[in-house]
């Protein structure tokens, strides 16, 4: 703890270096910072018609709030001051995420700059931020003069074909000011300019409901462009759009023929304007890529490749012609949320020689991309690159579990010096490779393992003082990288890798905490209302693979809701209530529909459910397993799905609805009570998921809390292990949480023996399971029909982690940490726990540790935000704060026992509780 002592006593002379300053000095003003437009820096090609702004207040004093703010827009940073295209004014407000733009209409293909400054508490005005800037994309389907082009080319439907190779050239004649492309395809593309990448963005267009949004992208390629003769080349891919997608050899999922869009707008320095685009000119070829598969992997013959195809004067007279095709353009739409990139590299940590004589690579993790491969070796030499999760009880490779996922990517040398290859439009989801035909010996520094997912900032950090609990916490993290793939997947390895609603609702808490996912869920929270039946129904899978050619649906309960769950819990961590207006009614439609599937008394009986998926079965005679009810569960969904929808109903101001939805609530809960909970607090299904759907989801009369609590902890003692699936598993350890079984709660969360979530890492995983024994304790797989390692429901204990162990709490009231609530609980043996979230406003942190008898609170509240600081087992009297008693401390507006914790209410800065706890002072092994 010394080391926080320190820190505590550098800040005190800080403190007291800052209070040496007047008041007006330019070291206490509030700094603006991170200034972000639709979540974004200095987006360009969006279409929104009003972004918001948002930035971050900067300010090494305590207690900072923002009175109010001042934005302008202009169409040039040196115009922002003198002529601005909007100035909002001075807006008395303490709003510095969401702020709308309310100027002029915008206009297609134009660049705002703008900048803000804000007042603080005392009224003292900020200096104004840098200017940031956003472009508009192109808004209107005539904004497009390029036509839809899809190659001239032979093509067997029913297999995967050569990627197609599309090229055009023109002529740029002037000084260029600024140059624009945006493109977007039917399946995937890659994009060069006179022989250059445009963009590192992978897997674009993404995957999205492509029928009704199909995303375009906008570069900039201004220093890509020449005098003269320019050459543009695109290589398509099959993707999610025409390759084998869900079971058997399904393809096409959304049409049989790839095309491409894409149109240069050229601004000159005279004030020339030239667009150049895809049309009847272009022509098309094939070359290396022979096929390429999502599931199955790609196989390059690098003796095939085109050299200097997308350079202008390419000699092209041998290819083929394209066909222009109408294709609705009214379905574009601009890219929003985060694009799939590299995001970082891996070195193998060993090769090594299987029992059975295979050659297999180790990269250490499980993860999700490919490998890049040096080479060298005689022209036509092939080498093969087969990717493995795990490895058998023997030692060897297994790719059962892959089902009919060939996940091969192989190489065809050209020959003639070092060759680097890495696939196209493929990923795989790996941790051991086996490579056949290699010319020569294998090294590390031949493979480098290509982690890819979509882009999205890394916000959560959670460390404890045990490090089994910190490798769960990276294995959750891993799983999110792993399956936060444009779409949240279930799976990244075998043959399915689809958006599966259940397992989204299910971890969406959790992945709010790891990473910054509004821009990442707001894009597939769009395909989900595309997606939505006529009925209301949600699908199973987003964008719909499954049922896309059936008018009405049906949801399997706890799936369908993700369409109630995943925006409440957005607007938890993010505050956006224009998401959530956006999705009402989405929302609404689908608690109609359960309401139509329940009927009149209100308890939704039968029907086609998962259940409480993959819950722990037994072999046990007396003891099949833990099952429950599906009428329980649907009818516990139901309930749940309709309060958020009252809640989202009030934060919208539609007061009405939200009414009408919590008394729909009221009498759902009492029809739930009638029919699953006996009047002692016995459900008819005696399950953990049963007592913790119905204690979080508030369904039971308030007398019978404390008995359901009892209940699910007698049966946590009884098994002494979890028994949930993936309904209940999300729900567990926050039930026994709030019905005062903390020490059930840390008890499972550190079992090591199955099933639990640690003992997936005594058999070495470094990703989530899909199942609590995915390897059995005899060494033994599970069904090879589903068993894959790296599925991330179980993974929503992280919530819990972040929520009770580190005490990171959100309050609906005012979310996106507005209001931070710091309340830890600690428990099982640990000493010490570090966890932070950089939120929008800024860095949330919650640090404890005990020591010896006094434990010690490290808190940073961020500036325009206030906090809610819980102190467990602590005297008002003893409790200091950076060496002072906490009730004069500055920042601190009130600090009051409440029972046998002190609650103290702080406004922005960082902040060191520390008291003597002796009854947190003796760890004790749970
Ligand atoms: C997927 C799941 C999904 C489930 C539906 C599986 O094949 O991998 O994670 O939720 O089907 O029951």
């Amino acid at each position: 703890m010394s080391g926080g002592r320190r820190t505590s006593v550098h800040r005190a002379i800080l403190l007291g270096f800052l209070c040496a300053f007047s008041s007006s000095s330019v070291a206490a003003q509030v700094r603006l910072a991170d200034l972000r437009t639709q979540y974004r820096v200095n987006p360009i090609g969006i279409d929104v018609t009003a972004p918001r702004m948002g930035w971050k207040l900067l300010s090494p004093r305590r207690g900072v709030v923002q009175s109010a703010y001042e934005i302008r827009v202009a169409q040039r940073p040196a115009e922002l001051a003198k002529k601005p295209l909007w100035d909002s004014g001075r807006i008395a407000s303490d709003a510095s995420i969401h702020v709308a733009y309310a100027g002029p209409a915008l206009r297609s293909g134009q660049r705002y700059y703008w900048q803000a400054r804000v007042w603080d508490g005392q009224g003292k005005a900020s200096a104004w931020s840098e200017p940031a800037y956003w472009e508009m994309g192109l808004l209107a389907p005539s904004d497009w003069t390029a036509r839809w082009i899809t190659p001239d080319l032979p093509e067997d439907s029913t297999v995967s074909n050569p990627s197609p190779m599309l090229r055009s050239e023109f002529t740029v004649n002037g000084e260029v000011a600024s140059a624009r492309a945006y493109v977007t395809a039917l399946g995937l593309y890659q994009m060069e300019l006179n022989g250059r990448p445009v963009g590192d963005e992978l897997f674009r267009p993404g995957w999205t409901e492509y029928d009704r949004r199909l995303q375009y992208q906008t570069y900039d390629v201004t220093d890509l462009l020449r005098q003269g003769r320019n050459a543009v080349g695109v290589t398509l891919g099959d993707g999610w759009y025409r390759g084998r997608l869900a079971w058997e050899n399904n393809r096409n999922t959304w049409g049989k023929h790839l095309a491409l869009l894409e149109q240069i707008v050229i601004r000159y320095a005279d004030g020339r304007r030239q667009v150049v685009g895809t049309g009847p000119d272009w022509k098309a070829s094939t070359g290396a890529i022979r096929s390429s598969d999502i599931y199955d992997g790609e196989l390059y013959d690098a003796r095939l490749e085109k050299t200097g195809w997308s350079r202008p004067g390419y000699a092209d007279a041998d290819w083929n012609g394209v066909r222009v095709v109408d294709l609705p353009m009214d379905v574009l739409i601009a890219q929003d949320g985060p694009t799939v990139r590299r995001i970082r590299e891996m070195k193998p940590v060993r090769i090594f020689r299987a029992p059975n004589g295979d050659t297999l690579v180790d990269m250490g993790q499980n993860m999700v991309g490919w490998v890049r491969l040096k080479v060298r070796g005689p022209r036509g030499t092939t080498v093969v690159l087969h990717h493995a999760e795990v490895l058998d009880s023997a030692g060897n490779a297994y790719f059962a579990n892959l089902r009919t996922a060939k996940a091969t990517d192989e190489y065809v040398l050209k020959g003639g010096g070092e060759e680097v290859f890495e696939p196209h439009f493929t990923f795989h989801g790996f941790r051991y490779v086996k490579v056949v035909g290699y010319p020569g010996e294998l090294t590390p520094d031949d493979v480098t393992g290509i982690v890819v997912h979509s882009d999205m900032p890394q916000t959560g950090r959670f460390e404890t003082s045990d490090s089994m609990l910190d490798r769960l916490q990276q294995n959750i993290v891993w799983g999110q990288r792993g399956n936060f793939l444009d779409v949240p997947t279930d799976t990244p390895a075998r043959d399915e890798r689809l958006g599966w609603t259940g397992d989204a609702q299910a971890f969406s808490a959790t992945a709010a905490f790891n990473y910054q996912v509004i821009g990442f869920f707001t894009k597939w929270l769009g395909d989900l209302s595309a997606d939505q039946k006529a009925n209301g129904a949600v699908t199973d899978v987003i964008p719909d693979v499954l049922a896309r050619h059936q008018a009405e649906g049906s949801s399997s309960s706890g799936w369908g809701d993700v369409a109630t769950i995943v925006p409440w819990n957005l607007y938890l961590a993010y505050g956006d209530a224009r998401l959530l207006a956006r999705q009402y009614p989405s929302m609404r439609k689908y608690v109609e529909y359960e309401r139509a599937q329940a009927g009149d008394d209100h308890v939704w009986s039968g029907g086609r459910h998962y259940g409480d998926w993959l819950a722990f079965a037994t072999t046990s005679a007396d003891y099949p397993g833990a099952t429950t009810d599906k009428d329980l569960i649907a009818t516990a969904f139901f309930a749940h799905s309709t309060d958020l929808l009252s809640r989202a109903a009030e934060v919208l101001g539609r007061t009405d609805d939200a009414r009408a939805y919590r008394q729909l609530f009221e009498e759902t809960k009492a029809a739930f009570d009638r029919e699953f909970v006996t009047p002692n607090g016995r459900l008819a299904s005696n399950t953990q998921t049963a007592y913790a759907l119905a204690l979080e989801f508030d369904l039971l009369p308030d007398g019978l809390r404390a008995e359901a609590g009892q209940r699910l902890a007698d049966d946590v003692d009884a098994f002494g292990h979890l028994t949930t699936g993936f309904l209940g598993t999300p729900n567990l350890n926050p039930a026994l949480t709030h019905t005062g079984h903390l020490d059930e709660a840390y008890r499972l969360l550190l079992r090591k023996e199955y099933p639990s979530w640690l003992y997936p890492i005594t058999r070495g995983a470094t990703t989530m399971w899909e199942r609590w024994d995915g390897i059995k304790p005899d060494g033994s797989f599970q069904d090879v029909g589903m068993n894959s390692f790296n599925h991330y429901a179980y993974g929503a204990i992280g919530d819990w982690m972040y929520r009770t162990v580190a005490g990171i709490e959100l309050d609906p009231a005012e979310p996106a940490y507005k209001h931070v609530v710091i309340r830890p609980r600690p428990g099982g043996g640990l000493t010490w726990v570090r966890a932070s979230v950089n939120s929008l406003y800024g860095e949330v942190a919650s640090a404890w540790e005990r020591d010896g008898g006094r434990f010690e609170l490290r808190v940073s509240v961020p500036p325009n935000t206030h906090a809610t600081v819980w102190l467990p087992d602590a005297r008002l009297d003893g409790v200091t704060e950076g060496g002072h008693a906490v009730a004069t401390a500055a920042g601190v507006t009130s600090a009051v026992q409440k029972g046998d914790a002190v609650e103290v209410e702080v406004g922005s800065g960082d902040y060191d509780f520390s008291y003597p706890a002796p009854a947190l002072a003796d760890p004790g092994a749970p």
